[in-house]
C-alpha cells in the first residue's frame, strides 16, 4: 500500500510538470522567435512549423516516459492473470460419472483424512459418520477445528487426501460432478451475494424459478418480511457483494437461495451465528417443517442450535473426539460438556 501511494504521489506530480515543460517551450519559442520575426531572419510560417515539430517531440517523450513506467506494471499483471489462466483444476472429472445415486441424500465419511495442497500436517484425519436421507447431522467444535474444511469435500471443492466421501451412495470421485453438485445446496461461511435484485441472487440457485418458489423460500429462510418491506421487493437492488443488506439478512437471502436449488442435501456452515436467537429457532422449525426429506448438515458455534440434531460431531483439532445426541454426548464426551457449559451455563 504505501508504495502504491508513493507512485501515486509521484504520478501527480509527474504529469503537471511535463504539461509545464511542454507550455514553457512553446511560449519560450514564440517569444524568441516572434523577437527573431521582427529582426525578419525568420519567416512566421517557419515559427509555426518550428512550434508544430516541438509540440510532437515533446508528447513523444512524454508517451515515452510513461510507458517506462506503465511496462513494468503491465507485466506483473499480465505474469498474475496468466497465472490464474494458466492453473490447471486438481479435480478430474470422471468419464461416465455416476449420475442416478442409489440412495439420494445420504452422505457419509469414511476414515476420511485431508492435507491442504502445501501443507505438512493433515487439517482432518480419521472422520467417519453418516447421514441417513432426511437426518440432521450438527458439526460443532472451536474456530479452527476444522469445519469448513469438513463440509467443503462434501461438494468435492477439495479430493481427499485419504479415506473416502460419499454423497448419495457414490464416492464423490466416482460421481457426475453437475449431478452431485445439482443434489447439494451449500451456504458457506461467507455468503456471497451478487450485484443484481433479490430476485436475481436467489435465481442463481434455479434459474426457472417462480417468483411463488420464491417467495417461498423466503418464508422458510425467515426472510419474507424483510424482503417484503423494500421498496421493490423482490426487484429490489443488491449491491456488489451484499453491502447494501446487513449481515443476518444476507445469510438469510443465501439460505433462501439454497433452497430454490432444491437440493436433496443442505450444508449450512455456521449459517445461523448471525440470526437472533428466536430467528433462529423459527428459521430451524420451518426447515424441519417444510423439507422433513432433505439430509441436513449444520455447522454451528451455538450449542442451542444443534441440540435436536439426530447426530452431533464433535470436532477438536481436525479429529473427532466424539459422536451421538446430545443427550449421549454430555454422558460421553468431555469436550462437548466444556461447550455446552461455557454457553448454557453448569446446570445445563
Ligand atoms: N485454504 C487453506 N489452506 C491451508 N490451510 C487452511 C485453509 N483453510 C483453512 N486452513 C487451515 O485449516 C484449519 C481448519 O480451518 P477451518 O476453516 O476448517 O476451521 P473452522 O472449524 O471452520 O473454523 P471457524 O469456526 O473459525 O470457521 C485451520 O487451522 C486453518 O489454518
Ligand atoms: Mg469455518
Amino acid at each position: 500500500m504505501v508504495v502504491g501511494r508513493k507512485i501515486g504521489s509521484l504520478f501527480v506530480l509527474l504529469f503537471p510538470m511535463f504539461m509545464l515543460i511542454l507550455n514553457v517551450t512553446v511560449v519560450a519559442v514564440i517569444w524568441f522567435g516572434g523577437i527573431e520575426v521582427n529582426a525578419g531572419t525568420v519567416e512566421v510560417g517557419t515559427l509555426f512549423a518550428f512550434m508544430q515539430y516541438i509540440g510532437q517531440i515533446m508528447m513523444g517523450v512524454i508517451m515515452s516516459s510513461f510507458m517506462a513506467m506503465m511496462i513494468p506494471r503491465a507485466a506483473v499483471s499480465a505474469e498474475r492473470v496468466g497465472e490464474v489462466l494458466d492453473a490447471q483444476s486438481t479435480m478430474t472429472r470422471p468419464d461416465n460419472g455416476v449420475t442416478a445415486f442409489p440412495t439420494p441424500g445420504a452422505v457419509a465419511f469414511d476414515g476420511v483424512e485431508f492435507t491442504y495442497p502445501g501443507a505438512e500436517s493433515p487439517v482432518l484425519s480419521g472422520i467417519s459418520f453418516a447421514a441417513q436421507p432426511g437426518e440432521t447431522v450438527a458439526i460443532v467444535g472451536s474456530t479452527g477445528a476444522g469445519k469448513t474444511t469438513l463440509v467443503s469435500l462434501i461438494p468435492r471443492l477439495f479430493d481427499v487426501t485419504g479415506g473416502g466421501v460419499f454423497v448419495g451412495g457414490t464416492d464423490v470421485r466416482e460421481a457426475d460432478v453437475e449431478s452431485l453438485w445439482d443434489s447439494i445446496g451449500l451456504v458457506p461461511q461467507r455468503p456471497f451475494l451478487f450485484t443484481g435484485t433479490v430476485a436475481s441472487n436467489l435465481r442463481y440457485g434455479r434459474e426457472d424459478a417462480t417468483d411463488e418458489e420464491l417467495w417461498h423460500a423466503l418464508e422458510i429462510a425467515q426472510g419474507r418480511d424483510f424482503v417484503e418491506e423494500m421498496p421493490d421487493g423482490l426487484d429490489s437492488r443488491i449491491a456488489q457483494g451484499g453491502t447494501n443488506v446487513s449481515g443476518g439478512q444476507r445469510q438469510r437471502l443465501a439460505i433462501a437461495r439454497a433452497i430454490v436449488h432444491q437440493p436433496q442435501i443442505l450444508v449450512f456452515d455456521d449459517s445461523f451465528s448471525a440470526l437472533d436467537l428466536t430467528t433462529d429457532a423459527r428459521l430451524r422449525q420451518a426447515l424441519w417443517r417444510e423439507l422433513p426429506h432433505v439430509t441436513k448438515i449444520v455447522v454451528a458455534q451455538r450449542v442451542s442450535t444443534v441440540t435436536d440434531a439426530d447426530r452431533i460431531v464433535v470436532l477438536e483439532g481436525g479429529t473427532m473426539v466424539g459422536v451421538g445426541t446430545h443427550e449421549e454426548l454430555l454422558e460421553t464426551s468431555e469436550t462437548y460438556r466444556e461447550i455446552v457449559e461455557s454457553q448454557l451455563g453448569v446446570d445445563a
